[in-house]
């Protein structure tokens, strides 16, 4: 029986590509940067039983119309607001995600910027280079107290929680926001609930780490930055579709709230003309929330096995949408793991 033959749309790390190589055929886009063009992706798309893509390909109804025999669609990362699930679901086509393996890589990143914009690290950086650094006096640089202040953490799940993990060795007092409440976070860690409002009003930082969904699309704007403190941070690590980034440049200008910093942006990679990166209260970083060799490695070597597991008619560990299961016309294994 022929092997099942996979896309790849970037080069990964060596031990997910042996995963795949040996039990599956495959032809990869051999580079990091850029991606592949849309049309090339679709034509190598075409002829695979399964792709193994990046939060920067969309997997949407031209994708599954340009590749009819796809079985699987595996993410590599936790976050699949690149994939329209509902038509993959539809048509019994199985997404997958990469959750765990890099809740804490990531938590580490959130509490990165928080630090480096309370702190003002990176302006404080600037200045030393650019040799505006003023001789010691009791009001140069001063940034915002984070142990023991209010974290607002909005969105309870794995990362939200590794962020509040953190905090509390700060000896912070940690308030979250999330559709459902978490005894996880309210229990071990002694978070208290709640609304997004008395959140934003009460927190010094308020730090986002829910996924981007139709319900959270645009949820920081004029109004909700309004709410927050004069000394506040505010930090995001989910998508940069959560946030309204020129009413933040507005409030950042305004002053209210005091700072601001984002590993995630509406485009990526953002232009550098954006006004936002203009502005010394805004710490920026390119979308590393994930990015150690390490978590790397454990992300696509998740999507690896998500991806042979479905092609050998096993299910898949990950499974974003287990009920395409359901609607699948394919139940027999493609080949067997002896080819
Ligand atoms: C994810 O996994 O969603 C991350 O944002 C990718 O770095």
């Amino acid at each position: 029986m022929a092997k099942p033959h996979v896309f790849i749309s970037r080069r990964i790390p060596q031990p997910a590509l042996d995963l795949i190589a040996s039990t599956c055929t495959y032809s990869m886009w051999d580079h990091l940067s850029p991606p592949a063009p849309r049309e090339v992706f679709l034509s190598e798309a075409a002829r695979a039983d399964g792709v193994l893509v990046m939060p920067s390909e969309r997997i949407d109804a031209e994708f599954l119309d340009a590749a009819p025999r796809c079985r699987i669609v595996a993410n590599m990362a936790v976050g699949y607001d690149n994939i329209d699930v509902a038509a993959l679901t539809q048509r019994g086509v199985i997404a997958t995600n990469t959750p765990d393996v890099l809740t804490e890589t990531t938590a580490d990143i959130a509490w990165a910027l928080l630090m480096a914009a309370a702190r003002r690290v990176v302006e404080g950086h600037k200045a030393v280079q650019a040799g505006r650094w003023e001789p010691w006096h009791p009001f140069y640089m001063l940034g915002q107290d984070v142990f023991g202040a209010t974290i607002g953490i909005v969105g309870a799940g794995r990362i939200g929680t590794a962020v509040a993990r953190r905090a509390r060795a700060f000896h912070m007092r940690v308030l979250y926001h999330n559709r459902r409440r978490s005894p996880q976070l309210e229990v071990a860690l002694d978070a208290t609930y709640r609304e997004l409002d008395d959140l934003l009003r009460e927190s010094d930082f308020v730090v986002m780490t829910a996924p981007l969904t139709a319900e959270t699309r645009g949820l920081f704007g004029a109004r909700e930055f309004a709410l927050m403190k004069d000394t506040a941070v505010f930090v995001n690590v989910s998508r940069g579709g959560v946030v309204n980034e020129k009413a933040l440049y507005e409030a950042l200008k305004a002053g209210r709230p005091w700072a601001a910093a984002l590993d995630v942006f509406e485009v990526e990679p953002t232009p550098p003309d954006n006004p936002l990166l203009q502005l010394p209260n805004l710490v920026a970083t390119p979308h590393i929330g994930s990015a150690t060799l390490r978590t790397r490695t454990a992300m696509a070597m998740l999507a690896a096995r998500n991806l042979v597991s479905v092609l050998h008619g096993e299910p898949p560990l990950t499974p974003i949408n287990p009920e395409a299961l359901r609607h699948t016309t394919w139940t027999a294994p493609l080949s067997s793991k002896e080819d």
